[in-house]
């Protein structure tokens, strides 16, 4: 496969995305429980009339942290600036980002945990107290002098959550945390995108894509306009399950939604490591991947459904990892477990 159609991370073709997100929250399918706690939230600065507490989302790429950022300025009808965590290097940048936002503006950092210590310390007083701390001079005579800012609001956005520094992360008044999607809010996904891209798609078209799309909007977005080429070139232009499924598989995506490192990596821990524990360093030069990229894109799916297990000793393989490896359902007793398998 030449393309990347599986990597959740936004590629070029994504500047197209714009036509398919979702400007209000209304349209933002699925995440029931943070679009509530968001619309709360929203609702009740709106009554005060104040600003928005910080916001920080976390989860795996593709899953709408930036949709809902921009989201959240339109419900709340303010301006959003938005920047990347390694874009700003220097305090002065994140000053001078800072003190135009007006009352109820959004600062929005993606990549959050990328900010360098330095630039974090600066957004402390900034979150807390709506201030910054300026040094002017140099040498002895140099002095700080506190800035006011307007009542702005925070919003973050992280792959890694862990990676925060607990006083940072509490500074945050929303945490929010997004999960992978289940298929039936995908197919919804998938719905909507291929209406405002007047794809014809059937129920069926809609399923199959929404199954084999990692739980992530982005993948499913991006395999309906593979499986829309797909449609047009080899059937009559309009998406139906066979049709979808004919496109994925040519794709090299599986019933499931793997694709090849997907099977690699299992691959490696049934066969190499007898269904494991083995070290996720181990298992990424054995795929020739990064760590980072494994444990941020490739596992949190393969544990979603249940083919993975992280435990202190390393990953493990489940029994439904195997048997979808080697394409046969492994039925009946539980103890034809590891042990029949490798006689
Ligand atoms: N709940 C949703 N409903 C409809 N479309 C969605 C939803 N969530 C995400 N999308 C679509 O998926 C695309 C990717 O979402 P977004 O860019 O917000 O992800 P992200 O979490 O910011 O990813 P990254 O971590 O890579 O920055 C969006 O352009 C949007 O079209
Ligand atoms: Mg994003």
């Amino acid at each position: 496969m030449s393309e990347k159609v599986l990597e959740p991370v936004a590629i070029d073709e994504d500047r197209e995305e714009k036509t398919v997100r979702p400007s209000l929250l209304d349209e933002f399918i699925g995440q029931q429980q943070v679009k509530e706690t968001l619309a709360i939230a929203i609702e009740s600065a709106r009554l005060r009339g104040e600003s928005l507490d910080h916001v920080l989302f976390s989860g795996p790429p593709g899953l709408g942290k930036t949709t809902l950022a921009h989201i959240i300025a339109r419900e709340i009808g303010s301006a959003i600036e938005a920047t990347t965590g390694p874009i700003i290097e220097r305090p002065g940048d994140l000053a001078a980002m800072l003190t135009p936002l007006k009352k109820k503006d959004l600062l929005f950092i993606d990549e959050i945990h990328r900010l360098t210590p330095i630039v974090e310390e600066i957004l402390y007083p900034a979150m807390e107290d709506y201030a910054i701390d300026v040094m002017i001079g140099e040498g002895p005579s140099a002095r700080s002098i506190r800035l006011p800012l307007e009542q702005f609001t925070l919003v973050g956005a992280t792959t890694r959550i862990g990676l925060l520094s607990s006083p940072f992360r509490d500074r945050f008044g929303l945490i929010l945390r997004l999960d992978l999607y289940d298929s039936v809010d995908l197919a919804k996904i998938v719905t909507r995108s291929a209406s405002i891209l007047k794809i014809p798609i059937t129920p069926e078209g809609a399923d199959e894509i929404s199954r084999r799309s990692r739980g992530t909007p982005r993948i499913a977005n991006r395999l309906l306009r593979r499986v829309y080429d797909y449609a047009i070139v080899r059937g009559d232009g309009s998406v139906d399950g066979i049709i979808a499924d004919l496109a994925l598989t040519s794709l090299g995506i599986d019933r499931l939604g793997l694709d090849e490192l997907d099977r690699r990596i299992l691959q490696v821990i049934v066969q190499d490591f007898q269904g494991g524990p083995v070290g996720l360093k181990t298992i990424a030069i054995s795929v020739g991947e990064e760590t980072r990229t494994i444990e941020d894109v490739y596992e949190p799916f393969l544990i979603r459904i249940g083919f993975l297990k992280r435990t202190p000793q390393g990953r493990e393989a489940t029994l439904a990892a195997i048997s979808h490896l080697t394409g046969s359902e492994l039925t009946g007793s539980t103890n034809s477990s590891l042990d029949d398998y490798f006689r």
